[in-house]
């Protein structure tokens, strides 16, 4: 019998190298709710944040340390090495059943001289002091050489070789700017392996910035990497990290090459995916790999031609086993509860008895209107019935574009209260959109400074349901919201109650009063 294939080990940094990229921030409630996707999904260790960097990452570490406990997925901090961030760190990990501190310095010419300024025995001696007063605390350390792509690699293996003895089980080599190449970080791994200690792991940290991270992963476990840290759909710093999915996928897909196993459960990748894009707002190109809506779309006529024949002329792997609809098995207005609920546990959603019994009568709506209702019609509609128990309720809305007339977009909405008490506004601007905000403020009695609005179709066919996704920055924290219709425009409206309601229901919150509300204060 041949041995079982090595385990590569999955490090998930979405909720700390993901979540501090722009558009991609996340709540406490939020990181905790992520962070048991990934834990289902099978990653073996989450980076759930930088406690030192702010009092609500270290809550949302410790949420995530708490609730993660017997599910055999780890919990880790990243830290500096510096005494408070690495105290930070164990505390609020205290709660975990597998707590590992990440800490890291930077290594590299660069960074030591114009960053640090420290010489390279200044570096080495902070890496230690660091790793043995993180090893007091917890048992599992990481040590990161923070730039490790750009530092010199006889310094780099007596930075490792120092912190290896320290106490650090798990040696990371960052390529911090992504400026590395399969060939070139191959390499560098395997003149570290032969270099360092047998026991300790050796991980990699790939930067997408010229599109390789996925790659040079790849080439990092072919010259011995062990761990490799990655996010999903591939969020991070700037281009990004290397994406989970694909990193996955490329290991299950060509096992020839790479003999490894994981513990990811594949069929969770979509879900997890599509799940980050629903708390962040930020969804993923359509042609992105492995999770983008088109990565199983066959569209010419000789692709569809060749599938119809057999399905290996152009599939590499089968959507099923990535998460997608194990069918083509289609919704429409004939089905009936039953088939509704089935289908909603199968992507992910527990509603209760009276939010499936609301959704099921905006299903019918949905189904009278559409011929056929797909897997993101329906995920569109939970999302939509999130939306609209916000509290505020948006009863009609009526716009004129002024086209050709040569007048300003105009809009009147109405409003419901939490309540039940109606409320007008009317509004106009360069645009439609711009006049259903001005509208939206007069009615709601707040401001909402939006600083980013996307719209997106997340079905398909003509009737595809549109998401519109709004961003706006309350007190430098970056809140985000989107919602669902087949109408944009209401979409847009309904993201907008939304993200209204977030801001309201903010602690302390005071709205900032619109012109005609001059001396009031509103809160949710
Ligand atoms: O990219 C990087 O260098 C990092 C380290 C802190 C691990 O994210
Ligand atoms: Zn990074």
């Amino acid at each position: 019998m041949s041995p079982a294939p090595e385990r590569i080990r999955i490090f998930d940094t979405s909720l700390r190298d993901g979540e501090q990229s722009p558009g991609c921030s996340m709540d406490a409630a939020q990181k905790l709710r992520f962070a048991l996707a990934l834990a289902e999904l099978g990653v073996d260790i989450v980076e759930a944040g930088f406690a030192a960097s702010s009092d609500g990452d270290a809550d949302g570490i410790a949420r995530v340390a708490r609730a993660l406990r017997g599910t055999g997925t780890g919990v880790c901090s990243l830290a500096r090495c510096r005494p408070g961030d690495i105290e930070a760190s164990a505390k609020a990990l205290e709660g975990a059943e597998a707590p590992r501190v990440h800490v890291f310095i930077a290594t590299s010419p660069l960074h030591r001289q114009h960053k640090l300024g420290f010489s390279k025995a200044e570096v080495v001696d902070a890496a230690v002091r660091a790793v043995e007063h993180a090893r007091r605390l917890v048992d599992d350390v990481e040590f990161s050489a923070e730039d490790a792509i750009r530092t010199e690699p006889e310094f780099l293996e007596e930075v490792f070789r120092a912190a290896a003895k320290a106490g650090a089980r798990t040696l990371n080599v960052p390529d911090t700017v992504g400026y590395t190449t399969p060939a070139e970080i191959e390499a560098l791994f395997r003149r570290l392996r032969a270099a360092l200690p047998a026991e300790a792991i050796l991980s990699a940290h790939c930067h997408d910035d010229l599109g390789l991270a996925v790659a040079n992963s790849l080439a990092a476990i072919a010259g011995g990497a062990r761990q490799v840290e990655c996010t999903i759909n591939g969020i991070g710093e700037r281009a990004g990290n290397a994406a989970l999915e694909e990193l996955v996928m490329a290991l299950q897909v060509r096992s020839d090459l790479w003999p490894y196993r994981t513990g990811i459960d594949t069929t969770r990748l979509v879900p997890t995916s599509r799940l980050l894009t629903r708390i962040t707002g930020m969804a993923v190109q359509r042609n992105k790999a492995i999770v983008g809506a088109n990565a199983f779309a066959h569209e010419s006529g000789i692709h569809q031609h060749g599938m119809l024949k057999h399905r290996d002329t152009y599939e590499i792997m089968r959507p099923e086993t990535v998460g997608w609809a194990r069918s083509q098995m289609v919704l429409g207005r004939h089905s009936g509860r039953a088939a509704v609920n089935e289908r909603l546990a199968y992507l992910g959603f527990s509603l209760d008895e009276a939010a499936a019994e609301r959704l099921f009568a905006r299903f019918k709506t949905l189904a009278e209107k559409k011929k056929e209702v797909f897997d993101a019609d329906l995920e569109a509609l939970v999302l939509g019935e999130d939306a609209s128990a916000a509290g505020w309720q948006l009863t009609a809305f009526h716009l004129s574009t002024g086209a050709g007339q040569g007048e300003q977009p105009a809009a009147a909405i109405e409003l419901r209260d939490p309540q039940g008490e109606g409320h007008f506004g009317r509004g106009s601007g360069d645009g439609p959109v711009h006049a259903l905000f001005a509208a939206l403020t007069e009615a709601r009695g707040m401001h909402v400074d939006v600083e980013s609005y996307a719209v997106h179709s997340v079905s398909s066919g003509e009737d595809a349901q549109g998401q519109a996704s709004l961003r706006t920055r309350h007190h430098g924290e970056e809140l985000t919201a989107s919602a669902t219709s087949t109408d944009i425009l209401e979409a847009s409206a309904l993201a907008w109650l939304a993200l209204a309601q977030r801001i309201a229901r903010r602690p302390g919150h005071a709205v900032a009063p619109t012109r005609d509300t001059a001396s009031s204060e509103v809160r949710a």
